[in-house]
């Protein structure tokens, strides 16, 4: 009775978030519209533990129509996987941005706040507890913070729902930056990872 009770919540949630997904997909909320070939809602699996938010999808994800596919999506898994962690099983992933902007640049403030509601509905649908800020401009579309994400990177925040957030590297900036040694942002990513498993372990 009670496990019957757990699905039909999910199914609920479920549900919601492809309602929300097909609002998305008929959005003309910001010119980014114009140029999309496929809008990018989410990827890895819907949980009320982990999501992982990013930037915007660049050139594959729109290509594909999921998120994190490119060499920067390969570099994510294998960080993930150094701890034990999948897309397929731990993580829900999602983007401040759904549409690409054009030759990857920064999101503009009226394409992040066209985008919010749905950023906003994600997060309120699945109530994660960990919620990973994955790069500069999530981390400050999430804190209201302009401070530099080595700055942040690392240090947990409290989020919406009572959840924890964590500003962390993006994976491009760590494809630009190659250095393992001690200190360097790969080895610190290292670091940031570890703890985030631990804190996941330690959730119910
Ligand atoms: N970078 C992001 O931030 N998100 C993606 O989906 C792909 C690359």
């Amino acid at each position: 009775m009670k496990d019957n009770l757990v699905i039909s919540v999910l199914e609920n949630e479920l549900e919601a978030l492809n309602q929300i997904k097909e609002k998305c997909l008929h959005c003309t909320g910001c010119n980014l519209h114009k140029t999309r070939t496929n809008i990018v809602f989410s990827g890895g699996v819907p949980n009320h533990k982990m999501m992982l938010i990013g930037e915007a999808p660049g050139f594959y994800e729109d290509q594909k129509g999921e998120p994190f596919v490119g060499k920067a999506g390969q570099l994510l898994d294998k960080i993930l996987a150094s701890v034990g962690f999948s897309r397929k099983e731990h993580l829900y992933i999602c983007n401040t941005l759904k549409c690409r902007p054009p030759e990857n640049r920064d999101p503009l403030p009226e394409e992040e706040n066209a985008c919010r509601e749905y950023l906003n509905a994600q997060i309120d649908i699945l109530k994660p507890k960990i919620i990973l800020l994955c790069g500069r401009i999530a981390a400050h579309a999430m804190l209201g913070t302009t401070q530099g994400i080595t700055r942040i990177r690392g240090k947990w925040f409290e989020g919406p729902n009572f959840s924890k957030m964590m500003p962390i590297y993006h994976p491009s900036y760590l494809l630009r930056n190659d250095s393992r040694e001690k200190g360097s942002p790969k080895w610190q990513m290292w670091q940031d990872i570890q703890e985030i498993r631990k804190v996941y372990d330690q959730m119910d």
